[in-house]
Order: C-alpha cells, then sequence, then structure tokens
C-alpha cells in the first residue's frame, strides 16, 4: 500500500526525506515523489514512475517536506499519478482510497476545477485549495471532513513554510522525532535509525508540525496529550550486506524465533485466561501468510479436540463473532485493512479479540483487548518469510495455554517449543538439495503443493510463496483430494512438491505420490522420516530436521521459503519486489 513522509529539518531536509522514503518502499513502488517546501514559500518536487531510485539526483532545498511511495489503486502507475499532487498554495500525499470519489470529481468538475491526474488522492488537495481562507489547519480538517473511505495524508501549504498537516482515518500514520527532525510516517518501521521516539495517531487525530515542534489535536484545533515512546533497537532493519532482503529475512528466522520466544515467556496474558478457558468459540482470522498460520493453529487445536473457525480476514463476516467469543487476529504489519475490520466488528459485537503482530504500536495492537507481539524485527520484503515462522511459535505458544486451560494440562509438545529456533537453525541444512530441485524447476509453468493433516496449510503457503515472487502458477492442496479433479493436470515432468511430516498420514501421502509418478510428474518429498523418503517413488527427497510433529510446520516452511527465493533469482526476478503486490495492505 502507499507509504507517506512528511518531515522538517533545518539540516538536510532532503537526505532525511529520501532516506524515509527507501524504508517506506516496500509499502509500494509504482511511483515515488518528493516535495520540497523553502522558507520562502517556494516549491521544489520531483515525482516519477518507478521506485525510490528513479527520484534519485541533488538535493531539493527547503526545510519541510514529504514524500511517497505509491501502490496504485485509481490510475496507472505513471510520472502524472504520482504524488504528492498539487494545487494552488498546497502539497499532497495521501494513503488510502477515496470512496465517494465520484460524487466528489463531479461537484468539483462542475465548479471548473481540471485534475491533472487520474488518482482519487488529487480531490483531497483540491478540496483543501477551495476551503482555504488563510487558515492551513481549517483547510485540511474541512477538506477530510468530506471524505468517505480510509485515509493518511500529510499536506504543505505555500503560505506556512516549517508547517505540515496531517490527518488520519483508517490509514496507519505514525509521528516521531530524532536526529534534530520532526517525521510523520505511515509506520514505524521507516523511521527506525531515523526517529527516536514515536507516537501513533488514531483514527480521527490530525499531527501538526509547527514551529520547531510536534503535537497532535482533534479537528477541532483541541490539542490531544500524548507521550512518545522510545523506539526499540529491534524495529531497525539490519543492513543487507549482499544478496536479497528475502535471503537475508530468512537467514535471520532462528534469532527471530529465539527472540519471539524469549518475548512471550515475558509477556502477561493473565487477562486472557477467562476467554482461553471458557470462550464459546475459538475464531482466528488473517490475510495471506497470516491467514495459512491461523490455519495451522487450527490443525494443533483440532489435533487436541478443540475447535477453531478460521477464515480469510476479509471472509470474516461469516464467522459472526460476538459476546462470549475469542477472535485471534493474526497480522504481521498489524495494518491490514481487511484484518482491522475483522477484529473491530468481532470487539464491538462484544468478542474477545487477540491480536497477534509483528508491530507492538500497530493499530490492531490498540484495538485489541489483548496483543502477542513477536519479535521478528523488521520484515521489508513484501513476501513474509521470518514473520510467518514468528506467528506460528507465537500460535503455537498460545494454543499451548489454550488446552492447559481447557484440558487442566499443557500438550505434551508445550516443552519442545524451545527447540524451534534450533530446529530452524538446521533446516538450512536442506538448502543445498532444494538449489538442485530449484534448478531442476526452473522452466515449470505450474505446480502443486501437497500434504495432509497440518501439511495442507505449509503447501499453501509454499504456493503463495512460488505465486508471489516466482510467477508461477502454484496451488496448494490437500493431499486426498489431487484425485478429485487436480490430478487432471498432471502430465509429464509436471512437478508437485509433498510434505508428509506427520509420521500417522505417511502411507496415505506417499499414495499421492504414486499417482503423480503414474502420470509421469516429479516429486519432490518433504520429510523428517528416513523411512518415509527411503520407501518413496519421488524424484527428489529433502530430509528436514526433526522437532516434534506438533510444531513441525514452523520448520518445514523453511526450504519451501528458499525454494521460491531460489527458483525467482533464478528466474531472473527481484524477491523483494514483486510485480503489482504490496505489504501492507491498508484498503479493504
Ligand atoms: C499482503 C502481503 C502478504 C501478507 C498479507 C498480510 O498481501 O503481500 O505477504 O501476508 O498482506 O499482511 P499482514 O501484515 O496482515 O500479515
Amino acid at each position: 500500500m502507499c507509504g507517506i513522509v512528511g518531515c522538517f529539518s533545518p539540516e538536510n531536509c532532503y537526505e532525511k526525506l529520501y532516506s524515509a522514503l527507501t524504508r517506506l518502499e516496500y509499502r509500494g513502488y509504482d511511483s515515488a515523489g518528493i516535495a520540497l517546501l523553502s522558507a520562502e514559500g517556494r516549491f521544489s518536487v520531483r515525482k516519477k514512475k518507478g521506485g525510490v531510485a528513479s527520484i534519485a539526483g541533488e538535493p531539493l532545498p527547503g526545510e519541510t517536506g514529504i514524500g511517497h511511495t505509491r501502490w496504485a489503486t485509481h490510475g496507472a502507475p505513471s510520472d502524472g499519478n504520482a504524488h504528492p499532487h498539487l494545487c494552488g498554495k498546497f502539497a499532497l500525499v495521501h494513503n488510502g482510497i477515496v470512496e465517494n470519489e465520484a460524487a466528489l470529481r463531479a461537484e468539483l468538475l462542475a465548479a471548473g476545477e481540471q485534475f491533472l491526474s487520474e488518482t482519487d488522492s488529487e480531490l483531497i488537495v483540491r478540496l483543501i485549495a477551495r476551503a482555504y481562507r488563510g487558515d492551513f489547519f481549517a483547510a485540511v480538517a474541512s477538506a477530510c471532513a468530506r471524505l468517505e473511505g480510509s485515509y493518511a495524508v500529510a499536506v504543505l501549504c505555500a503560505d506556512f513554510p516549517g508547517e505540515i498537516v496531517c490527518a488520519r482515518r483508517g490509514s496507519p500514520l505514525v509521528a516521531g522525532a530524532g536526529g534534530g527532525a520532526l517525521y510523520v510516517c505511515s509506520d514505524v518501521p521507516a523511521l527506525c535509525g531515523a526517529a527516536e521516539y514515536i507516537c501513533p495517531a488514531e483514527d480521527g487525530e490530525f499531527v501538526v508540525i509547527r514551529g520547531g515542534k510536534i503535537g497532535f489535536c482533534r479537528a477541532d484545533g483541541t490539542p490531544i496529550p500524548k507521550i512518545f515512546t522510545r523506539v526499540r533497537a529491534s524495529a531497525r532493519p539490519r543492513a543487507v550486506q549482499a544478496g536479497s532482503r528475502m535471503q537475508a529475512e530468512i537467514a535471520e528466522i532462528p534469532r527471530a524465533l529465539s527472540d519471539t520466544l524469549a518475548s512471550l515467556r515475558d509477556a502477561d496474558f493473565s487477562c486472557c485466561r477467562t476467554a482461553f478457558r471458557s470462550a464459546k468459540r475459538l475464531l482466528a482470522v488473517g490475510c495471506g501468510t497470516a491467514y495459512h498460520a491461523a490455519l495451522c493453529l487450527r490443525a494443533v487445536l483440532e489435533e487436541s479436540g478443540v475447535f477453531l473457525s478460521c477464515r480469510p480476514a476479509s471472509e470474516a463476516a461469516g464467522l459472526c463473532a460476538g459476546a462470549g467469543d475469542l477472535l485471534i487476529a493474526v497480522s504481521q504489519s498489524g495494518e491490514t485493512a481487511d484484518t482491522l475490520a475483522a477484529a473491530r466488528a468481532a470487539r464491538e459485537r462484544g468478542a474477545f479479540v487477540l491480536a497477534v503482530t509483528n508491530v507492538g504500536q500497530s493499530s490492531l495492537a490498540s484495538l485489541a483487548h489483548c496483543t502477542a507481539v513477536m519479535c521478528a524485527g523488521p520484515e521489508i520484503a513484501v513476501a513474509a518469510t521470518k514473520s510467518y515462522n514468528c506467528q506460528l511459535l507465537s500460535l503455537y505458544f498460545l494454543a499451548a495455554r489454550i488446552l492447559a486451560c481447557r484440558m487442566g494440562v499443557p500438550p505434551a509438545w508445550a516443552g519442545d517449543l524451545a527447540a524451534l529456533p534450533a530446529a530452524a537453525e538446521r533446516a538450512f541444512g536442506c538448502f543445498p538439495a532444494v538449489d538442485s530441485l530449484a534448478e531442476a524447476l526452473v522452466g515449470a509453468r505450474g505446480m502443486y503443493f501437497l500434504g495432509r493433516g497440518a501439511d495442507v496449510a505449509t503447501a499453501r503457503e509454499g504456493a503463495l510463496k512460488v505465486k508471489e515472487i516466482a510467477y508461477l502458477a502454484a496451488e496448494g492442496l490437500p493431499a486426498g483430494e489431487l484425485k478429485h479433479g487436480p490430478l487432471a493436470l498432471v502430465e509429464d515432468g509436471f512437478p508437485v512438491a509433498l510434505l508428509a511430516t506427520v509420521r500417522s498420514l505417511a502411507r496415505k501421502c506417499e499414495a499421492a505420490a504414486a499417482e503423480v509418478a503414474a502420470r509421469g510428474g516429479r516429486v519432490a518429498l518433504f520429510s523428517q522420516y528416513g523411512e518415509v523418503l527411503a520407501s518413496s517413488r519421488a524424484a527428489y527427497r529433502i530430509r528436514l530436521p526433526a522437532v516434534a510433529e506438533a510444531l513441525m510446520p514452523a520448520v518445514s516452511v523453511i526450504p519451501l521459503q528458499y525454494f521460491a527465493c531460489r527458483l525467482c533469482l533464478l528466474r531472473g526476478l527481484d524477491p523483494d519486489r514483486p510485480r503489482n503486490l504490496a505489504k501492507s495492505v491498508t484498503v479493504e
């Protein structure tokens, strides 16, 4: 989703803005733009189609500026549709969607306005310019009052050099200070390394930079007292020496798991005890990779006879979460609009909401009753890797608590959680075999990922990874479903990754391998059991490290994440910035 940033800095404002934009780029890279305002009230603007590098160049003059990285929704990626949008004395950057766009556009056209872009965002700057009577803040507040949908905006006005007025509803916005600069930004990770103190804005709040100070207020201008907190050092992205972000993030999995475990052990979940013990229904939602983590939670609870309903957050309405229910909302960023909407609706109807997120100051964390904060560290590559492993660890940790509350004793595998970081490290030992597999499959046009039980979620995640970054048509399926239709696509050389990590289901998995092999398909079998691998017809056999079966999805996914990354690189693609996608999707 788009990223916005604003900065006031008497020194090197351009450099600070540009550097923040590079850290925001994972939110979108269809176009980038920057506008600086000089002390004399002159704008300097540079905006272009493409990533942030496309606007690199000589520093622009000014002490105040705004910047934007775009993930196109309204209007194609182009120079003209790039932000900032300018009108009269104003420049604006926007993240979100104006839902009453058609009505506002018709009104503005009838009033004689001429649009320079196809974006909904340009409407906002035109509304501000029309509302302006000399009071900058009042003009922004009155324009925002007319918007339906979601927005985080940062606005400059030529009459007020040194000022930035920002507003938020439905899209994230955080204020920051540090290194002689004041910031507003779409998210915390992008401020790390720049701001020392941060404070997130809530929906309906405005952030104003004025007179060298930063403050919060309501639409009527009433100040809102806030406390800024220090940025945790672990929230800063580590420098990548070589290779892609995604490779570096896969390499960080063992450390991310041990940090997450340490933090979960220190956390206080006592407020969840009643919900854990006696919630009428257990429900879980998430999007993309986070949804697959929720599916793994379902598998581990069902194994012990405790039932959990699980939906992609965009389909959560059907769950009808309400009073007496526990809803677990899983989101790396804590800003995904579908997940926030599901959590908000559940909370409004009286459900207890437990968030599992990587960003403790996210919107999801602030709306949940309780939050399990994972310590994956900043995840920049668009395709989630280490955050998935940490989501699984966190969900298994919570599942152990839920089962202990409901059964009276914790599950047998609870003591094995501490073994996950080392098992993840051992999973790296599969990489040479996975390299060969990726080389063999580099020309493939499609593939299946199959599994049974908890392996179905891993199969889906493996398929999602190769779709996202290697652009391979891939499907993750229960192995038993193969014969009910998907087998029709299997022909000579068709690749199938088969997971067999549940010993009691291994024989049935081998039946799927036989069905594929009999049609000339190529099976790559992943299992921790030597005898399962030895007796298989699979063309490729990849030995996973051993760990308690219930926890295996947090480990068995690692070779699949790496496989997708290798396949992507072998195809000459950029794993960190897949086409059409954004890391944080803040529209429903
Ligand atoms: C986007 C990303 C996915 C991610 C999903 C949920 O679609 O491209 O990789 O899994 O959002 O993100 P979240 O931050 O809520 O986990």
